[in-house]
């Protein structure tokens, strides 16, 4: 492995890969059939120090930098990717935002029992009408003595229905654009919050999508992240993290994909002899290795200038596009090489092939990653900061 891992990031590594392999990964296919949340493995998953990994032990955090929980995270979404999805979801967007810009209070009430893996987190920004332009969300909040009042409805929620403790966005002043958006925590069964609909998927059947409505939602105004108006800002820097958690988690699937191609090649005898000697098809392992390795080395990358402090947000763009894209290409050949085994339930690469599907979509798609890497190359600081 070219980039250079310390001890503990090899054993954390290790570690996860023994559980994930164990554990999670004999009934991710039945989680999948039967949609059932991984409710049960998620609170392992918390004594493991897997749930608030990047947190300071101070508040139940595991303390380890972004690279140690890429590493992680890879790991889990080799075994199951709807476990994957919760735990990056939870991570790095949830924790690490409470963790970031959220007062000791909110610390000790909410980031504790996340990062401990007591209760799940969620995130809800995208709305019905409002997906890759989330300033146009219509969700508001209005101050009322001690308390928010919440309307609105929120969509395609990743862990809506399990969530203990989700961070929304509202617009606190209609007039303004992204500077009129506030971030709140909100508490499940808070008065007038309610999940709505669940989302029938093509893929991470395990992991539950959800609306979130909130009519008259009444929360204390101590539930606010930050001041008012730092909510677009504080929803963006979630992002930046979270696009590398999707990094890692499509590095993950593509390997597993690779590994059952690999295996799949070398047992399938046709025209007497394996279809590991045909060349059409070991070119094809060969250009699936390869962008993986690329994808892992832009995602560990990422990671790196995060953990030294520096600015890394089209680094992190750069990585989920590259990694999300490539996880598509890498998930349907290892299902070609399949041929019509790879069609059919029986084996998982069908199951990775749908799961990957929605990694160029969440957490911005494509195209916005695009938009946000070209902002970055034409600003007038960018010059030289790829080399
Ligand atoms: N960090 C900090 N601040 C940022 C930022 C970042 N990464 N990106 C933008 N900002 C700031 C800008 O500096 C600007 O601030 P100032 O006014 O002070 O200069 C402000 O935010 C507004 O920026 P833009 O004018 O660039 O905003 P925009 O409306 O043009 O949108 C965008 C930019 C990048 C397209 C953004 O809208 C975006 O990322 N869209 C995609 C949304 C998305 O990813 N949704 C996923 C939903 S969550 C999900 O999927 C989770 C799940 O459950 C799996």
């Amino acid at each position: 492995m070219p980039f250079k891992l310390t001890d503990e990031q090899i054993m954390i590594q290790t570690m996860v890969r023994d559980f994930a392999r164990e554990v999670l990964l004999p009934t991710a296919m039945e989680r999948d059939r039967t949609k059932e949340f991984p409710a049960e493995n998620l609170r392992k998953m918390g004594t493991l120090g897997l749930m608030g990994m990047m947190v300071p032990p101070e508040y139940n955090g595991a303390g380890v930098d972004t690279l140690s929980y890429v590493l992680a995270l890879q790991e889990v979404a080799y075994a199951c990717a709807s476990t994957a999805v919760v735990m990056s979801v939870h991570n790095s967007i949830v924790c690490e935002t409470i963790n970031r810009f959220g007062t000791e209070e909110q610390k000790q009430t909410y980031l504790k029992p996340l990062a401990a893996g007591d209760v799940i987190g969620a995130f809800a920004l995208t709305e019905p009408e409002a997906g890759s332009d989330p300033v146009s969300q219509l969700t508001w909040a209005e101050r009322d003595g001690e308390h928010y009042i919440i309307h609105g409805t929120k969509r395609f929620i990743t862990s809506g229905k399990h969530a203990g403790v989700t961070i929304i966005t509202a617009k606190t002043d209609k007039t303004k654009r992204h500077k009129g958006i506030s971030a709140f925590i909100v508490k499940k069964g808070a008065p007038g919050f309610t999940v709505g609909k669940t989302e029938e998927k093509m893929g991470l059947c395990a992991s539950d999508t959800t609306d979130l409505v909130f009519e008259d939602c009444r929360i204390p105004a101590g539930n606010l992240l930050g001041q008012e108006g730092d909510g677009f800002k504080i929803a963006m820097t979630a992002l930046d993290g979270g696009r590398i958690g999707i990094a890692a988690q499509s590095v993950g699937v593509a390997q597993a994909a690779l590994d059952a191609a690999i295996s799949y090649a070398k047992a399938r005898e046709q025209f007497g002899q394996p279809i590991s000697k045909f060349q059409g098809l070991r070119w094809m392992l060969a250009d699936m290795a390869t962008e993986l390795e690329a994808a892992r080395q832009l995602t560990f990358s990422a990671a790196a200038m995060k953990d030294r402090g520096e600015r890394y947000t089209m680094q992190a763009s750069i990585a989920k596009l590259f990694a999300s894209e490539m996880v598509n290409r890498v998930t349907a050949k290892a299902l070609q090489i399949h041929g019509g085994y790879g069609y059919i339930k029986e084996y998982p690469v069908e199951r990775f092939y749908r799961d990957a599907r929605v990694f160029t979509i969440y957490e911005g798609t494509s195209e916005i990653q695009r938009v946000v890497i070209a902002n970055h190359l034409l600003e007038d600081r960018y010059v030289g900061t790829l080399r």
